[in-house]
């Protein structure tokens, strides 16, 4: 279930692009928008929880520096990420959701200061996310997915060949980079097995949580292999695809906020 929400603590709720955060945007009530150094911050209510909505852009320095406005500006009492990531497990496919239970800086490399991924000075390299949202959040996507023609459409189940989608938990790995080669994915998994997905944002607002004190979890959706072919039809995947899951998740589990259960 997730945190209790206030006026002066709500919910975070992020994502790198206008379209991840549309669909939750149309459905806020008497929001304020708010203005904070390049930032659009929605304020209001979704379902009756408290959320502030906000789109980090991409990478991930954009996504640390909205976060940490977030958390100093908004006193957020928790923060969700939502959006797209390529797959990099062999078990994960296009369609299916991965929510992060740990998160990690591929592209972050002090080497020989400090060992390879780890965070300097900090003595970590891999950062937990909060296990009451990432659960709250992987049953919810697993109501979801139970059933996802009504919301997806045959047409765009059939164009993305999602037939069976499925949840998973694990690692998510961020770094500056779109994941575009099979190549550079290859080099990616024989690096770090257990890692499920890639994006660009995730474990830079993991990062800023963690200094924060702030629980947070990212939910994905999986638009593409992270190889030759990860850009095709990648606007219509999320038009078509993830706003759609992204909107149904996140409304499910804050759902368990206004009426308890879990
Ligand atoms: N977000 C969605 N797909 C991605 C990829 N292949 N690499 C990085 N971020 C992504």
């Amino acid at each position: 279930m997730p945190p209790a929400s206030s006026p002066a603590s709500p919910i975070g709720i992020v994502a790198a692009l206008h379209q991840e955060l549309s669909g939750l945007l149309a459905l806020m009530q008497d929001e304020q928008r708010i203005h904070i150094g390049s930032r659009e911050f929605w304020v209001g209510e979704l379902d009756g929880v408290q959320v502030v909505l906000v789109l980090s852009r991409v990478g991930k320095v954009a996504a640390a520096a909205t976060a940490a406005v977030l958390a100093s500006r908004f006193g957020t009492c928790a923060i969700v990420f939502t959006g797209v990531a390529g797959a990099l497990s062999p078990q994960v496919g296009i369609g299916d959701v991965v929510v992060s239970t740990e998160f990690l800086q591929h592209d972050v490399d002090a080497s020989p200061l400090f060992p390879r991924w780890e965070i300097p000075l900090t003595g970590m390299a891999r950062l937990a996310a909060d296990r009451a949202l990432a659960d709250g959040l992987a049953g919810s996507a697993r109501d979801v997915l139970a059933d996802p023609l009504p919301l997806v459409g045959d047409a765009a189940l059939h164009a993305f060949g999602l037939t069976a989608p499925r949840v998973h938990t694990g690692l998510i790995i961020s770094g500056d980079r779109f994941v575009s080669t099979e190549a550079e994915s290859s080099a990616l998994r024989n690096a770090l097995p257990d890692a499920l997905a890639v994006e660009m944002e995730g474990a830079a607002v993991a990062q800023v949580c963690h200094e924060w004190g702030i629980p947070f979890a990212a939910v994905r959706i999986i638009s593409d292999r992270a190889d030759d072919s990860a850009s095709v039809d990648f606007p219509r995947f999320i038009t078509e695809v993830e706003s759609r899951y992204s909107v149904a998740i996140i409304r499910r589990w804050l759902g368990r906020a206004a009426d308890g259960s879990e």
